[in-house]
Protein backbone atom coordinates (compact mmCIF):
# COMPACT_ATOMS: atom_id res chain seq x y z
CA UNK A 1 0.00 0.00 0.00
CA UNK A 2 1.40 3.27 -1.46
CA UNK A 3 0.69 6.66 1.07
CA UNK A 4 0.16 6.06 5.17
CA UNK A 5 -2.63 8.42 5.63
CA UNK A 6 -5.84 8.12 6.03
CA UNK A 7 -6.71 5.63 3.04
CA UNK A 8 -3.83 3.58 3.23
CA UNK A 9 -3.60 2.98 6.61
CA UNK A 10 -7.28 1.39 6.24
CA UNK A 11 -6.46 -0.69 3.48
CA UNK A 12 -3.07 -1.34 5.22
CA UNK A 13 -5.31 -2.87 8.13
CA UNK A 14 -7.89 -5.16 5.88
CA UNK A 15 -4.88 -6.34 3.67
CA UNK A 16 -3.24 -7.88 6.95
CA UNK A 17 -6.26 -9.43 8.73
CA UNK A 18 -7.24 -10.44 5.10
CA UNK A 19 -4.23 -12.80 4.82
CA UNK A 20 -1.67 -10.42 2.95
CA UNK A 21 1.41 -10.11 3.43
CA UNK A 22 1.30 -6.47 3.64
CA UNK A 23 4.05 -3.37 2.93
CA UNK A 24 3.04 -0.13 3.71
CA UNK A 25 4.89 3.27 2.22
CA UNK A 26 5.29 6.77 2.51
CA UNK A 27 7.76 8.46 2.13
CA UNK A 28 7.82 11.06 5.29
CA UNK A 29 8.51 9.03 8.17
CA UNK A 30 6.51 10.56 10.22
CA UNK A 31 3.31 9.79 8.34
CA UNK A 32 4.49 5.78 8.00
CA UNK A 33 5.25 5.88 11.57
CA UNK A 34 1.70 7.11 11.84
CA UNK A 35 0.19 5.35 9.52
CA UNK A 36 1.78 1.90 10.96
CA UNK A 37 0.72 3.07 14.51
CA UNK A 38 -2.96 3.78 12.94
CA UNK A 39 -3.27 0.16 11.69
CA UNK A 40 -1.96 -1.33 14.94
CA UNK A 41 -4.47 0.45 16.74
CA UNK A 42 -7.11 -0.43 15.00
CA UNK A 43 -5.97 -3.83 14.91
CA UNK A 44 -6.39 -3.95 18.69
CA UNK A 45 -9.83 -1.72 18.76
CA UNK A 46 -11.44 -4.34 16.70
CA UNK A 47 -9.97 -7.02 18.94
CA UNK A 48 -11.13 -5.07 21.70
CA UNK A 49 -15.02 -5.26 19.95
CA UNK A 50 -15.19 -8.81 19.25
CA UNK A 51 -15.02 -7.90 15.11
CA UNK A 52 -12.07 -10.52 15.17
CA UNK A 53 -10.08 -12.45 17.55
CA UNK A 54 -6.87 -11.08 20.00
CA UNK A 55 -5.06 -14.06 17.54
CA UNK A 56 -5.91 -12.63 14.39
CA UNK A 57 -4.95 -9.27 15.47
CA UNK A 58 -1.89 -10.37 16.16
CA UNK A 59 -1.23 -12.79 13.28
CA UNK A 60 -2.44 -9.31 11.04
CA UNK A 61 0.37 -7.27 12.88
CA UNK A 62 3.22 -10.09 12.18
CA UNK A 63 2.26 -9.86 8.61
CA UNK A 64 2.35 -5.69 8.45
CA UNK A 65 5.82 -4.34 7.32
CA UNK A 66 6.85 -0.90 7.26
CA UNK A 67 8.19 0.32 3.88
CA UNK A 68 10.66 3.35 4.26
CA UNK A 69 11.29 3.75 0.41
CA UNK A 70 9.44 2.48 -2.64
CA UNK A 71 12.29 -0.22 -3.46
CA UNK A 72 11.03 -1.91 -0.35
CA UNK A 73 8.20 -3.07 -2.35
CA UNK A 74 9.71 -4.81 -4.92
CA UNK A 75 7.93 -8.68 -3.99
CA UNK A 76 4.78 -7.17 -4.29
CA UNK A 77 2.05 -8.46 -6.97
CA UNK A 78 -0.33 -6.11 -6.18
CA UNK A 79 0.59 -2.17 -5.22
CA UNK A 80 -2.64 -0.29 -3.97
CA UNK A 81 -1.99 3.26 -4.57
CA UNK A 82 -3.63 5.48 -1.92
CA UNK A 83 -1.19 8.97 -2.06
CA UNK A 84 -2.34 12.98 -2.37
CA UNK A 85 -4.76 13.16 -5.08
CA UNK A 86 -2.00 14.78 -8.48
CA UNK A 87 -2.68 12.66 -11.33
CA UNK A 88 1.16 13.92 -11.74
CA UNK A 89 2.44 12.06 -8.48
CA UNK A 90 0.21 9.00 -9.35
CA UNK A 91 1.44 8.83 -12.87
CA UNK A 92 5.07 9.26 -11.46
CA UNK A 93 4.51 6.60 -9.11
CA UNK A 94 3.34 4.27 -11.56
CA UNK A 95 6.20 4.91 -13.44
CA UNK A 96 8.24 3.93 -11.01
CA UNK A 97 6.54 0.36 -9.40
CA UNK A 98 6.67 -0.91 -13.14
CA UNK A 99 10.45 -0.69 -12.72
CA UNK A 100 10.58 -1.70 -9.10
CA UNK A 101 8.18 -4.37 -9.12
CA UNK A 102 8.00 -7.57 -11.07
CA UNK A 103 6.28 -7.14 -14.91
CA UNK A 104 3.03 -8.95 -13.79
CA UNK A 105 2.34 -6.60 -10.61
CA UNK A 106 -0.91 -5.40 -10.76
CA UNK A 107 -0.89 -1.46 -9.71
CA UNK A 108 -4.18 -0.19 -8.41
CA UNK A 109 -5.31 3.32 -7.55
CA UNK A 110 -7.39 4.28 -4.93
CA UNK A 111 -8.33 7.99 -6.71
CA UNK A 112 -12.18 8.99 -5.88
CA UNK A 113 -11.98 11.34 -8.69
CA UNK A 114 -8.81 10.86 -11.31
CA UNK A 115 -9.24 9.36 -14.44
CA UNK A 116 -7.35 5.48 -13.92
CA UNK A 117 -7.19 5.37 -17.79
CA UNK A 118 -4.56 8.89 -17.34
CA UNK A 119 -2.95 7.05 -14.50
CA UNK A 120 -2.43 3.63 -16.65
CA UNK A 121 -0.30 5.19 -19.79
CA UNK A 122 2.46 5.74 -17.11
CA UNK A 123 3.38 2.07 -16.58
CA UNK A 124 5.14 -0.30 -18.37
CA UNK A 125 1.65 -2.09 -19.21
CA UNK A 126 -1.09 -0.41 -18.95
CA UNK A 127 -3.33 -3.55 -18.68
CA UNK A 128 -1.95 -4.25 -15.60
CA UNK A 129 -3.31 -0.52 -14.01
CA UNK A 130 -7.12 -0.74 -12.53
CA UNK A 131 -8.94 1.41 -9.90
CA UNK A 132 -9.50 -0.10 -6.26
CA UNK A 133 -12.21 2.66 -4.93
CA UNK A 134 -12.78 2.08 -1.09
CA UNK A 135 -14.69 4.04 0.94
CA UNK A 136 -13.95 5.89 4.36
CA UNK A 137 -13.33 4.48 6.73
CA UNK A 138 -11.91 1.40 4.43
CA UNK A 139 -12.02 -1.04 7.43
CA UNK A 140 -15.79 -0.56 7.81
CA UNK A 141 -17.50 0.02 4.92
CA UNK A 142 -18.35 -3.10 2.97
CA UNK A 143 -17.82 -1.19 -0.48
CA UNK A 144 -15.45 -1.85 -2.71
CA UNK A 145 -15.61 -0.37 -6.58
CA UNK A 146 -13.37 -2.22 -8.99
CA UNK A 147 -12.29 0.63 -11.61
CA UNK A 148 -11.98 -0.85 -15.05
CA UNK A 149 -9.80 1.82 -17.38
CA UNK A 150 -9.69 1.57 -21.25
CA UNK A 151 -7.02 -0.75 -21.43
CA UNK A 152 -7.73 -3.12 -17.91
CA UNK A 153 -7.37 -6.60 -18.75
CA UNK A 154 -9.49 -9.64 -17.46
CA UNK A 155 -6.70 -10.67 -15.30
CA UNK A 156 -5.95 -7.59 -13.56
CA UNK A 157 -9.71 -7.23 -12.60
CA UNK A 158 -10.04 -10.56 -12.01
CA UNK A 159 -7.07 -9.76 -8.99
CA UNK A 160 -8.24 -6.68 -7.93
CA UNK A 161 -11.73 -8.72 -7.43
CA UNK A 162 -10.03 -11.78 -5.25
CA UNK A 163 -7.72 -9.51 -3.30
CA UNK A 164 -11.49 -6.96 -2.45
CA UNK A 165 -13.00 -10.20 -1.67
CA UNK A 166 -10.23 -12.09 0.32
CA UNK A 167 -10.12 -8.66 2.54
CA UNK A 168 -14.00 -9.14 3.13
CA UNK A 169 -15.50 -6.43 0.77
CA UNK A 170 -18.95 -6.41 -0.94
CA UNK A 171 -17.23 -5.71 -4.68
CA UNK A 172 -18.74 -4.23 -7.37
CA UNK A 173 -17.52 -3.61 -10.77
CA UNK A 174 -17.65 -0.12 -12.60
CA UNK A 175 -16.47 1.60 -15.32
CA UNK A 176 -13.80 4.63 -16.10
CA UNK A 177 -15.73 7.86 -16.26
CA UNK A 178 -16.32 11.05 -13.56
CA UNK A 179 -16.87 9.53 -10.29
CA UNK A 180 -16.87 5.87 -11.49
CA UNK A 181 -20.32 4.01 -9.93
CA UNK A 182 -21.32 4.83 -6.73
CA UNK A 183 -20.42 8.53 -6.31
CA UNK A 184 -21.67 9.29 -9.46
CA UNK A 185 -25.16 7.36 -8.74
CA UNK A 186 -25.55 9.50 -5.96
CA UNK A 187 -25.04 12.70 -7.64
CA UNK A 188 -28.84 13.87 -7.86
CA UNK A 189 -28.92 13.40 -3.98
CA UNK A 190 -27.17 17.23 -3.19
CA UNK A 191 -27.82 18.51 -6.72
CA UNK A 192 -31.82 17.79 -6.55
CA UNK A 193 -31.79 18.95 -3.46
CA UNK A 194 -29.84 22.42 -4.78
CA UNK A 195 -32.28 22.86 -7.74
CA UNK A 196 -35.21 22.81 -5.13
CA UNK A 197 -33.52 25.31 -2.47
CA UNK A 198 -33.10 27.48 -5.81
CA UNK A 199 -36.85 27.28 -7.07
CA UNK A 200 -37.79 27.93 -3.80
CA UNK A 201 -40.01 25.09 -3.62
CA UNK A 202 -38.45 24.50 0.26
CA UNK A 203 -36.05 25.91 2.73
CA UNK A 204 -33.05 23.62 3.44
CA UNK A 205 -34.38 22.15 6.87
CA UNK A 206 -37.75 20.99 5.14
CA UNK A 207 -35.68 19.23 2.12
CA UNK A 208 -33.96 17.40 4.68
CA UNK A 209 -37.01 16.42 6.97
CA UNK A 210 -38.61 15.26 3.89
CA UNK A 211 -35.95 12.84 2.78
CA UNK A 212 -35.28 11.51 6.42
CA UNK A 213 -39.37 10.96 7.04
CA UNK A 214 -40.01 9.85 3.27
CA UNK A 215 -37.26 7.59 2.93
CA UNK A 216 -35.72 6.70 5.82
CA UNK A 217 -32.31 8.33 5.16
CA UNK A 218 -30.23 8.87 8.07
CA UNK A 219 -29.27 12.55 6.51
CA UNK A 220 -30.89 14.59 4.42
CA UNK A 221 -28.84 15.76 1.76
CA UNK A 222 -27.83 19.55 3.78
CA UNK A 223 -27.02 17.42 6.25
CA UNK A 224 -24.46 15.52 4.28
CA UNK A 225 -22.87 18.46 2.15
CA UNK A 226 -22.14 20.14 5.39
CA UNK A 227 -20.53 16.58 6.46
CA UNK A 228 -19.04 16.41 3.59
CA UNK A 229 -17.72 19.76 3.59
CA UNK A 230 -19.23 22.09 0.90
CA UNK A 231 -16.08 23.22 -0.58
CA UNK A 232 -15.00 19.59 -1.24
CA UNK A 233 -18.34 19.03 -2.49
CA UNK A 234 -17.87 21.99 -5.11
CA UNK A 235 -14.39 20.74 -5.91
CA UNK A 236 -16.17 17.26 -7.21
CA UNK A 237 -19.23 19.40 -8.99
CA UNK A 238 -16.93 21.44 -11.19
CA UNK A 239 -14.90 18.13 -11.43
CA UNK A 240 -17.77 16.33 -13.01
CA UNK A 241 -18.85 19.42 -14.81
CA UNK A 242 -16.04 19.67 -16.67
CA UNK A 243 -14.88 15.98 -17.41
CA UNK A 244 -18.45 15.62 -19.20
CA UNK A 245 -18.12 18.79 -21.20
CA UNK A 246 -20.81 20.37 -19.39
CA UNK A 247 -23.29 17.46 -18.90
CA UNK A 248 -26.24 19.63 -17.79
CA UNK A 249 -27.20 17.18 -14.91
CA UNK A 250 -23.92 17.51 -13.22
CA UNK A 251 -24.61 21.70 -13.51
CA UNK A 252 -22.84 22.50 -9.70
CA UNK A 253 -24.97 25.13 -7.74
CA UNK A 254 -24.22 29.28 -7.54
CA UNK A 255 -25.57 28.25 -4.24
CA UNK A 256 -22.53 26.14 -3.46
CA UNK A 257 -20.43 28.36 -5.15
CA UNK A 258 -21.54 31.24 -2.81
CA UNK A 259 -21.53 29.36 0.55
CA UNK A 260 -17.56 28.66 -0.87
CA UNK A 261 -17.10 32.37 -1.19
CA UNK A 262 -18.98 33.10 2.63
CA UNK A 263 -16.62 30.58 4.16
CA UNK A 264 -19.40 28.49 5.42
CA UNK A 265 -17.82 24.96 4.30
CA UNK A 266 -19.76 23.16 7.03
CA UNK A 267 -19.35 20.65 9.71
CA UNK A 268 -15.87 21.79 10.14
CA UNK A 269 -16.09 25.60 9.74
CA UNK A 270 -18.48 25.33 11.96
CA UNK A 271 -21.59 27.24 9.57
CA UNK A 272 -22.76 25.39 6.78
CA UNK A 273 -26.32 25.16 5.74
CA UNK A 274 -26.40 25.08 9.51
CA UNK A 275 -24.76 26.02 12.42
CA UNK A 276 -22.30 23.81 14.81
CA UNK A 277 -21.54 24.07 18.32
CA UNK A 278 -18.52 21.59 19.32
CA UNK A 279 -19.25 19.80 15.67
CA UNK A 280 -22.85 19.39 16.61
CA UNK A 281 -25.56 20.66 15.11
CA UNK A 282 -28.72 20.73 17.12
CA UNK A 283 -31.54 18.87 15.54
CA UNK A 284 -35.52 18.99 15.88
CA UNK A 285 -36.73 15.88 16.20
CA UNK A 286 -38.27 14.72 13.68
CA UNK A 287 -42.03 15.23 14.35
CA UNK A 288 -43.87 12.08 15.55
CA UNK A 289 -46.01 10.56 12.72
CA UNK A 290 -49.58 11.18 14.01
CA UNK A 291 -51.86 7.48 14.97
CA UNK A 292 -54.24 6.39 12.66
CA UNK A 293 -57.72 6.88 13.35
CA UNK A 294 -60.71 5.47 12.48
CA UNK A 295 -63.00 6.59 9.97
CA UNK A 296 -66.17 5.86 8.34
CA UNK A 297 -66.54 8.33 4.91
CA UNK A 298 -66.91 7.99 1.58
CA UNK A 299 -64.25 9.00 -0.90
CA UNK A 300 -63.42 8.63 -3.88
CA UNK A 301 -60.13 7.41 -5.07
CA UNK A 302 -59.29 7.81 -9.20
CA UNK A 303 -56.79 6.48 -10.81
CA UNK A 304 -54.45 2.89 -11.40
CA UNK A 305 -50.77 3.20 -10.55
CA UNK A 306 -49.61 2.29 -7.29
CA UNK A 307 -49.80 5.66 -5.49
CA UNK A 308 -54.23 5.08 -5.91
CA UNK A 309 -54.13 1.56 -5.36
CA UNK A 310 -52.24 1.72 -2.18
CA UNK A 311 -54.22 4.62 -1.41
CA UNK A 312 -57.05 2.70 -2.02
CA UNK A 313 -55.72 -0.02 0.58
CA UNK A 314 -55.01 2.39 3.64
CA UNK A 315 -57.81 4.15 3.54
CA UNK A 316 -59.83 1.09 3.52
CA UNK A 317 -58.04 -0.62 6.11
CA UNK A 318 -58.95 2.19 8.76
CA UNK A 319 -62.87 2.23 7.69
CA UNK A 320 -63.14 4.48 5.11
CA UNK A 321 -65.26 3.83 1.89
CA UNK A 322 -62.95 4.61 -1.09
CA UNK A 323 -64.75 3.99 -4.25
CA UNK A 324 -64.43 5.05 -7.52
CA UNK A 325 -66.94 7.96 -9.42
CA UNK A 326 -68.57 5.77 -11.33
CA UNK A 327 -69.81 3.96 -7.94
CA UNK A 328 -70.94 6.97 -5.90
CA UNK A 329 -74.21 6.89 -7.07
CA UNK A 330 -76.00 8.88 -5.35
CA UNK A 331 -73.87 9.17 -2.07
CA UNK A 332 -71.74 12.31 -0.89
CA UNK A 333 -68.15 12.45 -0.82
CA UNK A 334 -66.14 14.83 0.99
CA UNK A 335 -62.95 13.98 -0.74
CA UNK A 336 -61.50 13.24 -4.32
CA UNK A 337 -58.04 12.28 -4.82
CA UNK A 338 -57.25 12.07 -8.22
CA UNK A 339 -53.81 9.82 -8.64
CA UNK A 340 -54.16 8.93 -12.54
CA UNK A 341 -51.00 8.60 -14.55
CA UNK A 342 -51.38 8.87 -18.13
CA UNK A 343 -54.22 11.33 -18.21
CA UNK A 344 -55.24 12.84 -21.73
CA UNK A 345 -55.72 16.21 -21.62
CA UNK A 346 -59.12 16.29 -23.11
CA UNK A 347 -60.48 14.23 -19.90
CA UNK A 348 -63.26 15.18 -18.90
CA UNK A 349 -62.98 15.02 -14.29
CA UNK A 350 -65.95 14.80 -12.71
CA UNK A 351 -66.29 15.75 -9.17
CA UNK A 352 -69.10 14.99 -6.56
CA UNK A 353 -70.49 18.50 -6.09
CA UNK A 354 -68.98 20.08 -3.09
CA UNK A 355 -65.95 17.65 -2.61
CA UNK A 356 -62.35 19.49 -2.54
CA UNK A 357 -60.08 17.83 -4.95
CA UNK A 358 -56.51 16.69 -4.49
CA UNK A 359 -54.67 15.93 -7.37
CA UNK A 360 -51.09 13.66 -7.14
CA UNK A 361 -48.62 16.10 -8.51
CA UNK A 362 -46.50 13.78 -11.01
CA UNK A 363 -47.38 13.93 -14.33
CA UNK A 364 -47.31 17.57 -13.96
CA UNK A 365 -47.28 20.35 -11.33
CA UNK A 366 -50.34 22.01 -9.67
CA UNK A 367 -50.43 25.01 -11.90
CA UNK A 368 -50.42 22.28 -14.74
CA UNK A 369 -53.12 19.96 -13.27
CA UNK A 370 -55.01 22.08 -11.25
CA UNK A 371 -56.45 23.83 -14.56
CA UNK A 372 -58.66 20.39 -14.66
CA UNK A 373 -60.13 21.62 -11.33
CA UNK A 374 -61.26 24.14 -9.37
CA UNK A 375 -59.31 25.46 -5.90
CA UNK A 376 -57.66 21.98 -5.70
CA UNK A 377 -54.88 21.02 -3.57
CA UNK A 378 -51.80 18.98 -4.91
CA UNK A 379 -50.36 15.92 -3.31
CA UNK A 380 -47.14 13.72 -3.93
CA UNK A 381 -45.88 10.70 -2.00
CA UNK A 382 -43.68 7.44 -3.24
CA UNK A 383 -44.85 4.01 -2.81
CA UNK A 384 -44.45 1.58 -1.05
CA UNK A 385 -46.40 4.07 1.13
CA UNK A 386 -46.26 1.93 4.36
CA UNK A 387 -42.80 2.95 4.41
CA UNK A 388 -43.33 6.83 4.26
CA UNK A 389 -43.97 8.91 6.89
CA UNK A 390 -45.05 12.02 5.03
CA UNK A 391 -46.98 13.19 2.65
CA UNK A 392 -46.12 16.43 1.20
CA UNK A 393 -48.75 18.82 -0.24
CA UNK A 394 -48.95 22.18 -2.27
CA UNK A 395 -51.65 24.58 -2.97
CA UNK A 396 -52.19 27.50 -5.47
CA UNK A 397 -54.78 29.75 -3.33
CA UNK A 398 -56.05 29.81 -0.31
CA UNK A 399 -58.97 27.44 0.45
CA UNK A 400 -58.74 26.71 4.20
CA UNK A 401 -62.00 24.04 3.66
CA UNK A 402 -60.16 21.99 0.93
CA UNK A 403 -56.82 22.34 2.89
CA UNK A 404 -58.33 20.93 6.03
CA UNK A 405 -59.71 17.54 4.90
CA UNK A 406 -56.88 17.10 2.96
CA UNK A 407 -54.04 17.65 5.53
CA UNK A 408 -57.26 15.59 7.71
CA UNK A 409 -57.23 12.45 5.58
CA UNK A 410 -53.62 12.13 5.13
CA UNK A 411 -53.03 12.13 8.85
CA UNK A 412 -55.68 9.80 9.78
CA UNK A 413 -53.60 7.47 7.48
CA UNK A 414 -50.65 8.01 9.68
CA UNK A 415 -49.03 10.88 7.39
CA UNK A 416 -47.01 13.81 8.72
CA UNK A 417 -47.84 16.26 6.28
CA UNK A 418 -45.79 19.30 4.43
CA UNK A 419 -46.62 22.08 2.42
CA UNK A 420 -43.87 22.69 0.30
CA UNK A 421 -44.24 24.89 -2.78
CA UNK A 422 -45.30 23.64 -6.59
CA UNK A 423 -43.68 21.39 -9.35
CA UNK A 424 -43.73 17.79 -10.69
CA UNK A 425 -42.94 15.14 -7.85
CA UNK A 426 -43.01 18.03 -5.21
CA UNK A 427 -39.54 17.56 -3.27
CA UNK A 428 -39.00 13.85 -2.58
CA UNK A 429 -40.10 12.57 -5.60
CA UNK A 430 -38.44 14.63 -7.53
CA UNK A 431 -35.02 13.69 -6.01
CA UNK A 432 -35.27 9.81 -6.48
CA UNK A 433 -36.55 10.27 -10.03
CA UNK A 434 -33.71 11.97 -10.71
CA UNK A 435 -31.80 9.22 -8.83
CA UNK A 436 -33.49 6.75 -10.68
CA UNK A 437 -32.77 8.64 -13.96
CA UNK A 438 -28.81 9.18 -13.43
CA UNK A 439 -28.76 5.00 -12.39
CA UNK A 440 -30.11 4.58 -16.19
CA UNK A 441 -27.66 6.75 -17.87
CA UNK A 442 -24.87 4.71 -16.30
CA UNK A 443 -26.34 1.34 -16.95
CA UNK A 444 -26.86 2.45 -20.78
CA UNK A 445 -23.28 3.51 -20.93
CA UNK A 446 -21.82 0.25 -19.13
CA UNK A 447 -20.50 1.89 -16.10
CA UNK A 448 -22.28 -0.78 -13.90
CA UNK A 449 -25.57 -3.91 -13.49
CA UNK A 450 -28.82 -2.47 -11.85
CA UNK A 451 -28.03 -4.95 -9.09
CA UNK A 452 -24.37 -3.40 -8.31
CA UNK A 453 -25.77 0.10 -8.45
CA UNK A 454 -28.25 -1.03 -5.79
CA UNK A 455 -25.64 -2.41 -4.16
CA UNK A 456 -23.31 0.45 -4.51
CA UNK A 457 -25.57 3.26 -2.65
CA UNK A 458 -27.28 1.09 -0.35
CA UNK A 459 -23.00 0.11 1.26
CA UNK A 460 -21.80 2.82 0.34
CA UNK A 461 -24.29 5.95 1.29
CA UNK A 462 -26.17 3.86 3.77
CA UNK A 463 -29.59 4.33 1.22
CA UNK A 464 -32.75 2.66 3.01
CA UNK A 465 -32.90 1.01 -0.91
CA UNK A 466 -31.49 1.21 -4.06
CA UNK A 467 -32.72 3.43 -7.04
CA UNK A 468 -33.85 1.03 -9.02
CA UNK A 469 -35.85 -1.32 -6.94
CA UNK A 470 -37.14 1.76 -5.58
CA UNK A 471 -38.12 2.53 -9.00
CA UNK A 472 -39.97 -0.97 -9.79
CA UNK A 473 -41.72 -0.27 -6.52
CA UNK A 474 -43.35 3.45 -7.43
CA UNK A 475 -43.77 1.89 -11.07
CA UNK A 476 -41.55 3.05 -13.92
CA UNK A 477 -44.51 4.94 -15.94
CA UNK A 478 -44.90 7.48 -12.19
CA UNK A 479 -41.26 8.00 -12.63
CA UNK A 480 -41.39 8.86 -16.52
CA UNK A 481 -44.35 10.65 -16.02
CA UNK A 482 -42.35 13.07 -13.10
CA UNK A 483 -39.06 13.51 -15.31
CA UNK A 484 -41.22 14.54 -18.58
CA UNK A 485 -43.38 17.07 -16.60
CA UNK A 486 -40.19 18.16 -15.17
CA UNK A 487 -38.77 18.60 -18.85
CA UNK A 488 -41.29 20.47 -20.26
CA UNK A 489 -42.56 22.48 -17.48
CA UNK A 490 -38.81 23.94 -16.43
CA UNK A 491 -37.35 23.73 -20.11
CA UNK A 492 -34.07 22.23 -18.96
CA UNK A 493 -32.14 19.27 -20.08
CA UNK A 494 -31.51 17.55 -17.07
CA UNK A 495 -34.41 16.81 -16.95
CA UNK A 496 -34.53 15.00 -20.28
CA UNK A 497 -35.48 10.70 -19.47
CA UNK A 498 -32.78 8.47 -20.24
CA UNK A 499 -33.69 6.24 -23.21
CA UNK A 500 -33.73 3.24 -21.18
CA UNK A 501 -36.67 4.08 -18.90
CA UNK A 502 -38.73 4.68 -22.31
CA UNK A 503 -37.58 1.37 -23.69
CA UNK A 504 -38.67 -0.77 -20.63
CA UNK A 505 -42.24 0.87 -20.70
CA UNK A 506 -42.52 -0.38 -24.37
CA UNK A 507 -40.89 -3.33 -23.61
CA UNK A 508 -43.84 -3.77 -20.40
CA UNK A 509 -41.34 -4.01 -17.77
CA UNK A 510 -43.56 -1.47 -15.74
CA UNK A 511 -42.19 -2.51 -12.39
CA UNK A 512 -42.74 -4.94 -9.72
CA UNK A 513 -46.32 -4.82 -10.17
CA UNK A 514 -46.37 -6.24 -13.52
CA UNK A 515 -43.70 -8.85 -12.39
CA UNK A 516 -40.49 -7.41 -13.91
CA UNK A 517 -38.77 -3.69 -14.29
CA UNK A 518 -35.65 -3.97 -13.58
CA UNK A 519 -35.41 -6.71 -11.95
CA UNK A 520 -37.82 -9.84 -12.41
CA UNK A 521 -39.96 -10.85 -9.01
CA UNK A 522 -41.88 -14.57 -8.70
CA UNK A 523 -45.39 -14.57 -9.29
CA UNK A 524 -46.28 -14.23 -5.08
CA UNK A 525 -44.04 -11.69 -4.75
CA UNK A 526 -45.68 -8.88 -5.96
N1 LIG B 1 -10.41 10.38 2.34
C1 LIG B 1 -11.42 9.83 1.67
O1 LIG B 1 -12.59 9.90 2.08
C2 LIG B 1 -11.15 9.06 0.40
C3 LIG B 1 -12.06 8.10 -0.03
C4 LIG B 1 -11.80 7.37 -1.18
C5 LIG B 1 -10.63 7.62 -1.89
N2 LIG B 1 -9.76 8.57 -1.46
C6 LIG B 1 -8.53 8.77 -2.25
O2 LIG B 1 -7.44 8.15 -1.56
C7 LIG B 1 -6.23 8.85 -1.80
C8 LIG B 1 -5.60 9.23 -0.48
O3 LIG B 1 -6.49 10.00 0.28
P1 LIG B 1 -6.35 10.18 1.84
O4 LIG B 1 -7.62 10.80 2.31
O5 LIG B 1 -5.90 8.93 2.49
O6 LIG B 1 -5.18 11.28 1.92
P2 LIG B 1 -4.17 11.59 3.11
O7 LIG B 1 -3.69 12.97 2.90
O8 LIG B 1 -4.76 11.22 4.43
O9 LIG B 1 -2.97 10.58 2.85
C9 LIG B 1 -2.06 10.70 1.78
C10 LIG B 1 -0.72 10.10 2.20
O10 LIG B 1 0.13 10.07 1.07
C11 LIG B 1 1.43 10.42 1.51
N3 LIG B 1 2.23 10.90 0.38
C12 LIG B 1 2.56 12.18 0.06
N4 LIG B 1 3.36 12.18 -1.03
C13 LIG B 1 3.53 10.88 -1.40
C14 LIG B 1 4.25 10.24 -2.43
N5 LIG B 1 4.97 10.93 -3.31
N6 LIG B 1 4.21 8.90 -2.49
C15 LIG B 1 3.50 8.19 -1.61
N7 LIG B 1 2.79 8.74 -0.60
C16 LIG B 1 2.82 10.08 -0.50
C17 LIG B 1 1.21 11.44 2.57
O11 LIG B 1 2.36 11.54 3.43
C18 LIG B 1 -0.02 10.89 3.28
O12 LIG B 1 0.34 10.04 4.34
C19 LIG B 1 -6.59 10.01 -2.71
O13 LIG B 1 -6.37 9.65 -4.03
C20 LIG B 1 -8.09 10.19 -2.44
O14 LIG B 1 -8.76 10.75 -3.55
C21 LIG B 1 -9.98 9.28 -0.33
Amino acid sequence: VVGAGTMGAGIAQIAALGGFETYLHDPFPEALERGIAGVRAGLAKGAERKRWSIEDAAAAEKRLRSAPALEDLAPCELVIEASPEDLGLKRELFGNLSQICGPDVVLATNTSSLPVTAMATAAARPGNVVGMHFFNPAPLMQLLEVVAGADSSEEALATALAVGEQMGKRVINAKDGPGFLANRCARPFGLEALKLLSEGVADHTTIDRIVRMGGGFRMGPFELMDLVGIDVGFEVSKSFWEQSFHEPRWRPSMIQARMVQAGRFGRKAGRGYYEYEQGKHHREDDPEQPAMREQDAVIVIEGDGQVAEELWDLAADIGYDPRRMAELGDDDAALYIDAQIGRLVEDQVSVPPGASVCVLCAEGSLSELGLLFDHAIGFHVLPPLSDTGVVELTHSGQDDVASQRVEHFFRTLGKHVEWVGDGPGLVFGRIICQLVNEACFAIQEGVGSPEDIDTALRLGFNYPRGPLEWADLIGIEHVVATLDALYEELHEERYRVAPLLRRMIAEGRLGRWAGRGFFTYPEDEY
